[in-house]
């Protein structure tokens, strides 16, 4: 068991600093790919981490030696940095994990898993519950780009490399790298800060959630319990038939949760993209959601109260990335000799 070795990429991120400690304590070696957009301090040391600073589509065989299995991660990781930066989010969150998917197959790996989204079913009548077999209706580049990864890594799988695509519930609760972003982290943070909490506009938009403990779990189950023949070249959603919220039902939801009282604000222009689903393929494989709302309200609203979540822009994922690439141009244009005042002489 503890030679097993797992290669995660996006490890820095919200989903991956908690997973990959998850994996050490489990007696997984890491190699952990990342850029650390967000801070390389995330991840803590340990013995059987491998900390690997690389950008995923320049990835090649060296790095795929003796894995045992991959969880692709990375991504430019939502629906409005994914309009910002259309060629880098079809880069990397298609193009990146197909030829991942290729190199951990060329180098043996038994397993493949593409965290995917439920974003892919886009638009959907208000009443239509989505399974893995609806039509799916990716309304944005973020959605578009992974369908097309889902199509493509599935279909490398055969009897000796196995592919999983997990479609992910929005996730909430704390992580090393926290993203003010989503929608049950972003509300409390704000709910706390003003006392308001934000509802988007019309608040009839569904959407399905899943505290972050779950969403680990269901990636280790994938990995360690799940029979790889049954979950071979198939699709899950990752979440829970009760975890199914409008926006306006969840802000109603929160105002009963949280310990002081606050008002409903209204933002945003109305968003069309609806979706709700049932979780009945990953339960009938014998994993179910253990977190409620409420376990992921009550770690927030603390962390809020002890000062720890400082809601700079490094918590916002687009706001993060145009700072970065602003800073980036800027720099560019004034560096010389290395440096900015202090040059290499
Ligand atoms: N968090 C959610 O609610 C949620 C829901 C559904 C699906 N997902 C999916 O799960 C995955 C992880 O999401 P997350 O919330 O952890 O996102 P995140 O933005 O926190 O993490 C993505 C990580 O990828 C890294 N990265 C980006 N481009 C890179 C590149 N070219 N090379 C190397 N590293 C790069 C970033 O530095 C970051 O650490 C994504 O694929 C996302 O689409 C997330």
């Amino acid at each position: 068991m503890s030679q097993r070795c797992v290669l995660v990429t996006g490890a820095g991120g919200y989903i991956g600093s908690r997973l990959v400690p998850a994996l050490l304590e489990r007696g997984w070696h890491v190699r952990a790919v990342d850029r650390f957009f967000f801070g390389a301090d995330v991840l803590e040391a340990h013995e059987h981490l491998r900390t690997i600073r690389e950008d995923t589509r320049r990835l090649d065989a060296a790095h795929f030696e003796s894995v045992d299995a991959v969880i692709d991660l990375v991504a430019i990781s939502n629906e409005t940095s994914g309009q910002q930066f259309v060629q880098a989010t079809r880069q990397i969150n298609c193009d990146s994990r197909i030829r991942t998917a290729g190199l951990a197959k060329a180098a043996g790996a038994a397993l493949y898993i593409l965290p995917s989204t439920c974003s892919v079913y886009g638009e959907q009548d208000r009443d239509t519950i989505c399974t893995e077999q609806s039509a799916i209706n990716p309304q944005t580049e973020y959605a578009k780009a992974t369908r097309d990864a889902e199509e493509q890594t599935l279909a490398l799988a055969d009897e000796r490399f196995s592919v999983v695509v997990l479609r992910q519930a929005t996730v909430f609760g704390p992580s090393p790298r926290l993203r003010l972003d989503l929608a049950i982290n972003f509300m409390v943070h704000r709910a706390h800060h003003t006392g308001k909490l934000p509802v988007v506009r019309d608040g009839s938009q569904w959407r399905p959630f899943i505290h972050m403990d779950d969403a680990v779990a269901a990636q280790l189950f994938m990995l360690e319990q799940a029979d790889r023949s049954a979950i071979n070249g198939r699709i899950y959603n990752v979440g829970a038939n009760h975890l199914n919220y409008s926006a306006l039902g969840l802000a109603e939801h929160l105002v009963e949760l949280l310990p002081r009282r606050v008002e409903l604000e209204w933002i945003g222009d109305p968003d069309n993209r609806s979706y709700h689903i049932n979780c009945d393929r990953i339960e009938q494989l014998g994993w179910r959601a253990q977190r409620s709302i409420a376990d992921g309200v009550t770690e927030l609203w603390k962390l809020c109260e002890a000062g720890k979540i400082d809601g700079s822009p490094r918590s916002h994922t687009l706001r993060w990335y145009r700072d970065l690439d602003r800073w980036h141009r800027v720099i560019r244009e004034i560096e010389m000799y290395g440096g900015i005042l202090d040059i290499e002489t």
